[in-house]
């Protein structure tokens, strides 16, 4: 179904027939620019699609909640549907298409789900934490990617573990397509937006702030302290804040593996953590 909203040129499809036929007639020779989101839409979302339509000359977003990457069936009733809302602040970015597909029209009956050798990025951090999560992530990218057919993806650093599986997947599976990655970006306070944060009380994001705050700390002890004392450092520092974390990890941008002795001067590591707040899981990570 293909559905015109008000005072919008931006045209919304439900099917994958409907968006791969409009494609295939109209997008001409133009750049191709896709951000897949699960809508609940943000600045951090709207960056994605700015850096789109600056480098694309066409620009695709899909919202589409996908079940099979939510290792908790909690997570994924509480997880924000905002459609109208969305529907507004796409409209208004001047997204041209945006893809609202049912999980019938992701996941058919007879769908094959693609295997990609991760080379072990999804055994640490959120795939420890998450099991099964980075399938569904790999499965759902690749199924999108398919229908879309994008010269370019874009995609956050704030899901740093995620654009680097990805990454992996595409070059893995040789697939035409350029991952962008984009800034974080962050509440005045520093909190990094999610669609999560909206499940956060008002007086409590406040304190959400101090994870950024905290990720800045460990910065700063480089090199006065190791990675594995900082780590330690900065996982005693988020519990005395009154989180809970995950984890709290100093790691290689490209292995994902944790680092022993800080790298050399102009090579960059990242600090990743996954903390609970109020029975809400953030993440966040900031390179050192
Ligand atoms: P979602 O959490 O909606 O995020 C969609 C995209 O927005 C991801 O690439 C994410 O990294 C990016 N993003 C989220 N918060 C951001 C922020 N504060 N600054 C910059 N970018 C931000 O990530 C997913 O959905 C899903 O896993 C998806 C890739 C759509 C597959 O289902």
């Amino acid at each position: 179904m293909t559905i015109q909203p008000l005072h919008s040129s931006m045209l919304i499809f439900t099917t994958v027939r409907e968006i791969r036929l409009w494609l295939d007639r109209h997008a001409g020779g133009r750049v191709v620019g896709f951000v897949p989101t699960m809508g609940a839409l943000h600045e951090g979302h709207l960056s994605l699609i700015e850096a789109s339509k600056r480098e694309c000359g066409l620009t695709v977003c899909s919202i589409f909640v996908n079940p099979a990457q939510f290792n908790d069936p909690r997570d994924l009733a509480l997880y924000p549907r905002t459609y109208e809302a969305d529907l507004a602040l796409l409209a208004d970015s001047s997204t041209d298409l945006l893809f609202f597909p049912s999980v019938e029209e992701i996941y058919p009956h007879d769908f094959v789900s693609v295997e990609a050798d991760l080379g072990g990025l999804d055994q640490v951090m959120e795939g420890l934490h998450r099991p099964g999560h980075f399938d569904g992530v790999v499965r759902v990218v690749h199924r999108l990617l398919d229908i879309i057919r994008p010269h370019k993806l874009f995609m956050g650093q704030k899901d740093f573990q995620q654009f680097t599986i990805i990454g992996r997947m595409i070059e893995q599976l040789k697939m035409p397509v350029r991952l962008v990655v984009c800034p974080i970006a962050r509440e005045p306070g520093g909190l990094a937006m999610s669609s999560r944060n909206r499940r956060l009380s008002k007086p409590v994001r406040d304190q959400a702030n101090l994870i950024f705050q905290i990720l800045q700390y460990g910065k700063s002890k480089r090199p006065v302290l190791s990675p594995g004392q900082t780590m330690d450092a900065c996982l005693e520092k988020l519990r005395q804040a009154g989180f809970d974390p995950e984890y709290f990890e100093i790691v290689d941008p490209e292995t994902l593996q944790k680092i022993k002795q800080w790298p050399e001067s102009g090579r960059l590591c990242v600090a990743c953590t996954a903390v609970w707040l109020e029975g809400v899981r953030l993440i966040d990570n900031e390179f050192y």
